[in-house]
């Protein structure tokens, strides 16, 4: 196995590491750790010739030696069962197959004249998975660098609206269109990823333009709160935005989304829904209840690259109605002029140069058949839901929600440790785990509480992998002191 040993059939370079990415980590593979477990200091030290530029070059065989000795084992292995901590997974075949092509051809894809194909397939991609997700007939939808970038464009249009419902044009006037910019809120669950925090503030909000919204017993924002907090809100502030969630980055949640797309009516705000995460399993028939409304709201954040397993980046915006892309279309005398009638998806969002993201997205669903995707799907909920109900029946374990997605957060709480050092128990376990090097969890903080929390992406994860976590659980958690006393 060697990363440059390409071959070139049918006009498309294989390389043949990304086939087997676990060839890349024998050394962790045999000692089934997740990555080398080396500390920082050791990884920097392995990295530095790295980046030690010569004026005289390397073979490539030398580098390529040099990396699968240096680099490969202090990356993450997301192929392994106990990797059930973060968003991120091995890229599925076909969507290989596709990053593969993307790679060779190199293609920008935001203008005709760079990329016929590529541009045209981008649009293509993007009406069908409107189609794909039910969405309105006049639906649209850009591909974009990460669901940061793709809630930070929703949130700008958002703010654009409402600037034409004073009568102005946001692009032209900026904020000082306002009255009073320090009226303007974005109303949030609590829960909410930090991204929209970072929109707020680079699109010239501080944060405290942002209302957090307090969320019920199953992490939902609560709507008896959203109802308060317009009313006290009526008269002084304006809403222009309501971001609700399909699948919080800590608990998985999806927030009521009719019920916010209602408030958000009545004010007359943009109901922007991040569904980074979440928003893969509207595809399933047996939760599309959860996501009654999707197709009226406004915008949606989607990540591929998380739940779909499509190489990074692959994040999608869609919006309810094409026109408003309008909000964001610059044009060029060189490049995406506004008399062009050829497909640009460059006019949809910023930037001017992006790779072939929808080619990854359309292989894999191609190879897989969407009754296979539909199915991989289905695992990781059935999975984490037999974990919540066979943690429910344990006297030592309590969890903090019902799973709506593939997350679980909860606590292990043995009877022999005090309700005051809980918190304290749960961040051992984490680190312990962590620096044991053979799974990963995640830790987060609800309330006051600090949980564990597992996720799970892979359809290659089972229910007994998911026990085997908690059985370290317990066993670490027998080693946790007070003091030098073992409890
Ligand atoms: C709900 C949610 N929104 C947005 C993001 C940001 O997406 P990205 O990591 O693609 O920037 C995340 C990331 O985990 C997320 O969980």
């Amino acid at each position: 196995m060697v990363a440059f040993d390409s071959v070139k059939k049918r006009g498309v370079y294989i390389f043949n590491a990304l086939w087997n990415p676990t060839n890349c980590f024998e050394m962790n593979t045999e000692q089934n750790r997740l990555f080398s477990g080396a500390s920082p200091e050791e990884v920097q030290r392995d990295l530095l010739p790295l980046v030690d530029f010569q004026g005289a070059g390397q073979s490539l065989i030398k580098i390529n030696q040099l990396i699968e000795e240096n680099l490969l084992p202090h990356l993450m292995r997301y192929d392994h069962a106990g990797f059930q901590s973060m968003y991120n997974s091995i890229p599925e075949q076909g969507a290989a197959l596709g990053a593969q092509i993307a790679l060779a051809h190199n293609q920008g894809v935001t203008n005709w004249q760079v990329s016929p194909g590529g541009a045209m397939l981008e649009e293509l991609c993007c009406k069908s998975l409107c189609r794909l997700f039910r969405l309105s007939e006049q639906a649209d939808a850009t591909f974009m660098y990460s669901g940061t970038y793709a809630n930070q464009e929703a949130l700008y249009l958002a703010i654009h609206k409402k600037a034409e419902l004073e009568g102005f044009d946001f692009g032209i006037q900026g904020m000082s269109g306002f009255q009073d910019s320090s009226r303007l809120v974005i109303l949030t669950s609590r829960d909410a990823h930090f991204s929209i925090n970072q929109s707020a503030r680079m699109l010239g909000l501080g944060e405290q333009n942002l209302v957090s919204l307090e969320v019920g017993a199953n992490r939902q924002i609560d709507l008896e709160q959203l109802r308060k907090t317009l009313a006290e809100l009526k008269g002084t502030r304006d809403v222009c935005c309501i971001v609700a969630t399909a699948g919080t980055t800590s608990t998985g949640t999806i927030d009521p989304i009719e019920a916010l797309l209602e408030a958000a009516r009545h004010c007359d705000a943009w109901l922007h829904l991040d569904g980074a995460y979440g928003f893969s399993f509207s595809l399933l028939p047996e939760c599309q209840s959860q996501f009654q409304g999707m197709e009226k709201v406004d915008s949606i954040t989607w990540d591929p690259h998380k739940q779909l397993g499509i190489p990074i980046p692959n994040s999608v915006l869609f919006v309810n109605d094409k026109r408003d892309f309008t909000r964001i279309s610059l044009f060029s005398h060189y490049f995406n002029r506004e008399t062009s009638n050829e497909p640009n998806p460059g006019i949809k969002s910023p930037p001017s140069t992006r790779p072939m993201s929808a080619l990854p997205l359309v292989t894999s669903l191609l190879h897989q058949g969407m009754d296979e995707v539909l199915e991989k799907l289905r695992i990781p909920l059935q999975n984490i839901r037999r974990l919540s109900e066979h943690l429910m029946t344990q006297d030592d374990f309590r969890c903090w929600h019902e799973p709506d997605t593939g997350v679980l957060c909860f606590q292990y709480q043995p009877s022999h440790v005090p309700e005051n050092r809980r918190n304290d128990l749960q961040t051992f376990i984490y680190e312990t785990i962590l620096r044991e090097g053979r799974r990963s969890i995640s830790v987060t903080r609800l309330g006051d509480a600090i949980v564990l929390r597992i996720l799970v992406i892979s359809p290659d994860i089972r229910y007994d992998d998911l026990v085997e976590t908690i059985t370290d659980i317990r066993s670490i958690g027998a080693g946790f002191t007070i003091g030098d006393q073992t409890l």
